[in-house]
């Protein structure tokens, strides 16, 4: 039996009983955009968010994030909160403000120039300012006062997320010792000889060991985490049970690897709506007669987006038989655009896609159709509904939440999923068809296997795959984030 939304909503009731559960991460689930008079609701492409909002579905409580929304302020109440979703209220959204520099200096600056590129081994420098630090610490105590604010004097329960709040936990318990806190960092963690390049590596990682429970998706981040403090730090490592003991407290460092809510996604792409968009899709694009590969991505440097094109465009020259007859709809979330690294990527895409497409297109064929807007849930469904095969090409990827979307979208059984060795997502989905993104010859070959895989090859794959991704959904991982916790006598 898998779990559900029901056992994860008992779970919360016997465990944590009258404590508020509060989630705090920087993304907020639901962003409120000025479109002439009106106001829209958009979800944003996070797989932070995708996962995390069905728990909070389930469980109620707060969660406090940044209101990066042009109308987000139009919606909240005197203390800052919207209920949401706005379809079926059930948890209440604390948005917290920044001004531009704050955003620039903590956001753009020291998470995403600073920690991503450090996190991630995709070959890009960090880049370490002391005023992106600074203001990155004064916006940590920001969400700190928010989340001291909600608590008021209950008992509660925190559960932080990822690397933009990595001195939260020590910062809420300097005021309110009382609080329980529990953080997932959602990327990878880099080995200590990368690691210790970071000039405020010690006050990060001493931030960190605020939590009374420490997660990563897999075993070998928790490794780098223990290895990096004993590098770094005067704490004593109890390997045994994978806990730092630290200035008299404990911090229990675990995997827990993310996941999504698969019934859910099943039951949406075997809709009729998601039926009708599929038709629609089609037809805009001429795929009637085509295989179509899909893959789906915020436009970011570790997800190996030019690395997967270079292999199509191999693949077409080797094989020219598949020439006007696969496309690649390559659907491209813009993502983090005001860096710089994130501006080139931009450029260098668009070069080869229309670079490949010249080299190849004929009649009304072209290999790439890149499609560079922000598509909504049920869209994405459809396009993973079509593909005969899904690409997941990560330099490096914490989980990678696009490969258990695609594969619980696939209540037909059928289509292939090419996945990267580097994403955390290749430890548990062993029925994948793998590759080293930089290996652009075999990428090609894998290509071509899942294009001639038979159809009962795929479907005996897929129907694996979707057995683990059921047996391993997000509510099962958010029930043994809190078991683990209270299991402590937390
Ligand atoms: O999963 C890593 C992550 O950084 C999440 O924290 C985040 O929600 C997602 O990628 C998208 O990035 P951003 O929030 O910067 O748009």
């Amino acid at each position: 039996m898998s779990w559900t939304r029901e056992d994860l909503h008992r779970l919360i009731k016997t465990k944590l009983a009258d404590r508020l559960f509060i989630v705090v991460s920087n993304r907020e689930p639901y962003i409120h955009i000025s479109s002439g008079d009106e106001i829209q609701c958009v979800v944003p492409v996070s797989g932070l968010t995708v996962a995390l909002d069905p728990v909070m579905r389930a469980c109620g409580g707060v969660w406090v994030a940044h209101g990066s929304g042009t109308a987000d302020r139009r919606v909240v109440d005197d203390k800052n909160r919207v209920m949401v979703p706005p379809d079926e209220p059930s948890y209440s959204l604390r948005r917290i403000w920044l001004t531009r520099e704050e955003e620039d200096g903590y956001y753009l600056g020291f998470s995403n120039e600073a920690l991503w590129p450090l996190c991630h081994l995709a070959y890009a420098p960090p880049i370490f300012y002391e005023a992106d630090w600074n203001t990155y610490k004064k916006v940590n105590q920001l969400f700190a006062d928010a989340v001291l604010d909600e608590i008021g004097d209950r008992q509660a329960f925190v559960f932080i997320q990822d690397y933009h709040l990595a001195l939260l936990s020590r910062l809420i318990k300097a005021q309110n010792p009382q609080v329980t806190t529990a953080q997932f960092w959602h990327i990878p963690w880099a080995n200590p000889e990368v690691f210790r390049i970071c000039p405020w590596g010690e006050e990060l990682v001493d931030g960190l060991l605020g939590n009374d429970l420490l997660g990563f998706h897999i075993g070998y981040h928790c490794d780098n985490f223990l290895n990096t403090v004993n590098l770094l730090m005067e704490a004593r490592i109890d390997y045994e049970r994978s806990a730092v003991i630290h200035d008299g407290k404990t911090t229990l460092v675990r995997p827990f690897p993310i996941s999504v809510d698969f019934d859910q996604i099943s039951q949406d792409a075997a809709s009729e709506n998601i039926k009708r968009e599929m038709e629609r899709i089609r037809h805009t694009w001429k795929l009637d007669d085509k295989i179509v590969g899909v893959s789906v991505d915020r436009v970011d440097y570790t997800k190996g987006i030019p690395n997967r094109l270079l292999a199509l465009d191999k693949f077409l020259a080797k094989y020219p038989e598949y020439q006007r007859r696969v496309v690649l709809l390559q659907l491209a979330e813009p993502s983090r655009t005001h860096i710089r690294k994130y501006k080139e990527l931009n450029l260098e895409i668009d070069d080869l896609v229309e670079e490949i497409n010249w080299k190849y297109q004929s009649g009304d064929w072209k290999p790439i159709i890149y499609i560079r807007e922000h598509c909504s849930p049920p869209g994405i469904l459809a396009f993973y509904r079509l593909a005969h095969f899904c690409i997941v090409s990560s330099l490096h990827d914490g989980m990678n939440l696009v490969t258990k979307e695609f594969i619980s979208s696939r209540v037909d059984e059928d289509g292939v999923l090419i996945l990267s060795r580097f994403t955390g997502a290749a430890r548990e989905l062993t029925e994948a068809l793998f590759i080293n993104p930089y290996a652009t010859d075999d990428f090609a070959e894998t290509i071509r296997k899942a294009i001639e895989m038979p159809k009962r090859q795929r479907q005996a794959r897929m129907r694996k795959l979707r057995h683990t991704v059921e047996q391993n959904n997000i509510y099962k991982w958010a029930g043994n984030v809190i078991s683990e916790l209270t299991n402590l006598g937390l």
